[in-house]
């Protein structure tokens, strides 16, 4: 199955089950919202799941692109990305959670036709505050699906206050070998989709009040489903990472992690500039610059002669038309190479500030801070690409 067809295919299940399709947003949260980027499909939905009517009803489905800047280390292995997409259905105090599961598990059975002897459940085994979900723990068993009980792994929030509740999320196996092992002791088990029952709301002193309206928040992520769909070992080598792959991997030989750094970085940052930022020192215009930095980094640390001027057409075209963003190939270009300029110039001038210390001696700790606080010039950047 394509991405298109794994679309259409979660789409028209929740479609044929009352619920109706609303638009994704784009990663930037409406003005006064805390947080930087968009984190999941219910963030645009939260006043929607604390008991405002919305528009379309009771029931929603959509497709919504996502930034995780907790997940910009783990990027370079098999299955995380800085922007990704995620299919979510919403039951806004309709269905409750055991209706929910049981979908999500037809739907990946007889759907997606996976099959179940490779899927495994997580389900929140009780806190201080909040028993166990023996609910979900019974539905999951009568489903037939192992389970395994976890503390705050199985806990959804979208920040320290606001709509939460206990979650199960469902593993599918990616190993060659049969699987064993449970999703907490093997990570060839990939967490694809995690079903929350929305039953509190958390308040500024950390108490939880029970939701008068208890809704269901559920998330699929759509790169990690199309690699297991499509039987490949990371979410680099599905066909919407196709153009990527094709043009900037051969251009560029990287090691592995590195290829995948600067497939999803680059990636990211044609969504995040699509969506109107632009780089800069604080907040999401310094996750652009970091973004486009680490690409630059990645690129130079092996050949200093490497420049975005050479970055193709074909996957900034694709990103952009995949992504719906309304803006075009020439002005992504400009803003990518204006910050590459802006970068080579700093590395330029902190090679010879270094190359100064150096001559000194050996850098010390007071040396990094003071490159870093005087000169604008971070550790890692004066490790990898201003000394010799
Ligand atoms: N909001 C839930 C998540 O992102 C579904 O995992």
């Amino acid at each position: 199955m394509n991405t298109e067809q794994t679309i259409r295919t979660f789409v028209e299940f929740f479609e044929q089950r009352g619920h109706r399709r609303v638009v994704g947003s784009s990663l930037i949260p409406p003005p006064g919202d805390p947080v930087l980027f968009t984190t999941s499909g219910m963030h645009p939905l939260t006043p929607y799941l604390t008991g405002r009517p919305h528009p379309l009803g009771t029931r929603l489905v959509d497709v919504q692109r996502c930034l995780r800047t907790t997940d910009l280390d783990e990027v370079g292995d098999r299955i995380h990305l800085t922007v990704f997409e995620m299919l979510g259905s919403w039951s806004l105090g309709d269905y409750d959670g055991q209706q929910s599961v049981r979908w999500g598990f037809e739907l990946l059975r007889d759907g997606f036709g996976l099959d179940t002897s490779r899927m495994h459940v997580t389900v929140f085994g009780g806190d201080s505050q909040v028993g166990p979900d023996t609910e979900s723990l019974s539905t999951w068993r009568d489903l037939g699906l192992p389970v395994e009980l976890t503390g705050d792994e199985n806990w959804w929030s979208n920040g320290p206050t606001g709509p939460c509740g206990p979650d199960s999320e469902i593993f599918v196996w990616t190993g060659d070998t049969p699987p064993h092992g449970t999703p907490t002791t093997d990570d060839r088990w990939v967490e694809v989709w995690n079903h929350v029952q929305l039953r509190y709301d958390r308040q500024e002193d950390g108490t939880l009040r029970p939701l008068s309206q208890p809704s269901v928040d559920t998330g699929l992520g759509l790169e990690r489903l199309l690699g297991v769909l499509q039987g490949k070992d990371s979410v680099y080598e599905v066909d919407v990472f196709e153009p990527w792959t094709s043009t900037v991997s051969p251009l560029w030989p990287l090691d592995e992690p590195s290829t995948r750094i600067v497939l999803d970085h680059l990636r990211s940052s044609i969504v995040v500039i699509g969506d109107g930022v632009r780089p800069s020192n604080t907040g999401r215009g310094y996750v652009l610059r970091r973004l486009v930095r680490r690409v630059l980094t990645t690129l130079w640390r092996e050949d200093s002669g490497r420049t975005l001027c050479d970055l193709p057409t074909e996957p900034i075209r694709h990103t952009i038309d995949h992504f719906g963003l309304s803006i075009g190939v020439e002005p992504v270009r400009d803003v990518l190479l204006g910050e590459q300029e802006r970068f080579r110039d700093l590395v330029r001038r902190g090679r010879r500030v270094v190359s100064r210390r150096l001559s000194r001696g050996p850098l010390g700790e007071r040396d990094y801070q003071d490159l870093h606080e005087t000169h604008g010039l971070p550790r890692d950047l004066v490790r990898t690409l201003l000394t010799p």
